[in-house]
């Protein structure tokens, strides 16, 4: 077998918020909202999220830490999981992500790792993507139009669910 290299690329777009589509304003500011509910007195780092569903219900989440630092959870996965809990089988259309935090990179918030992961399972279950609105303290609006594509060579363990 000869080597060869697997190359991976995606796309992201980057928005003024003021030019994006009233319901994806509404989005993030359901989401900056969410961000004082964040509980992050260890990191500072203030996390808010807002899901959107199929039927125009606006799951929220933020940040909620704890003093034994891994039980804490990202505010993202918590919106994406109380939508599951309390919305099953209703599709996620979008959610908003964002960080008011002074010691996030103003500019640009991107999801964790393990919040991809689990923004990428949702949309495999539901079968649909997931928009993703990406914001920090700047005007910027990062958009992805799937969780898919933040996740390149995704764990796929194909046999696990079965
Ligand atoms: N955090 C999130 O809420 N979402 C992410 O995607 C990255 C990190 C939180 C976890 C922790 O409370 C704080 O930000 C610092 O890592």
């Amino acid at each position: 077998m000869s080597s060869k290299t697997l190359n991976y690329s995606c796309t992201i777009e980057q928005t003024p918020a003021a030019e994006l589509p009233q319901t994806d304003r509404d989005l993030l500011a359901a989401a900056h909202k969410a961000a004082l509910q964040a509980y992050a007195p260890y990191s500072k780092f203030q996390v808010g999220a807002a899901a959107r569903l199929e039927n125009g219900q606006i799951v929220l989440g933020a940040n909620q830490e704890n003093m034994s630092y891994p039980q804490g959870m990202c505010g993202e996965r918590i919106a994406v999981f109380t939508a599951g809990a309390q919305h099953p089988g209703v599709a996620i259309e979008a959610v908003a992500i964002v960080s008011p935090s002074p010691i996030a990179n103003p500019n640009a918030f991107m999801p964790c790792g393990g919040c991809r992961q689990v923004l990428l399972e949702s949309e495999q279950r539901q079968s649909g993507a997931i928009r993703l609105l990406l914001q920090a303290r700047d005007e910027a609006v990062l958009i992805s139009e799937s969780a898919a594509n933040l996740v390149p060579f995704a764990f796929d363990a194909q046999g696990l669910g079965s």
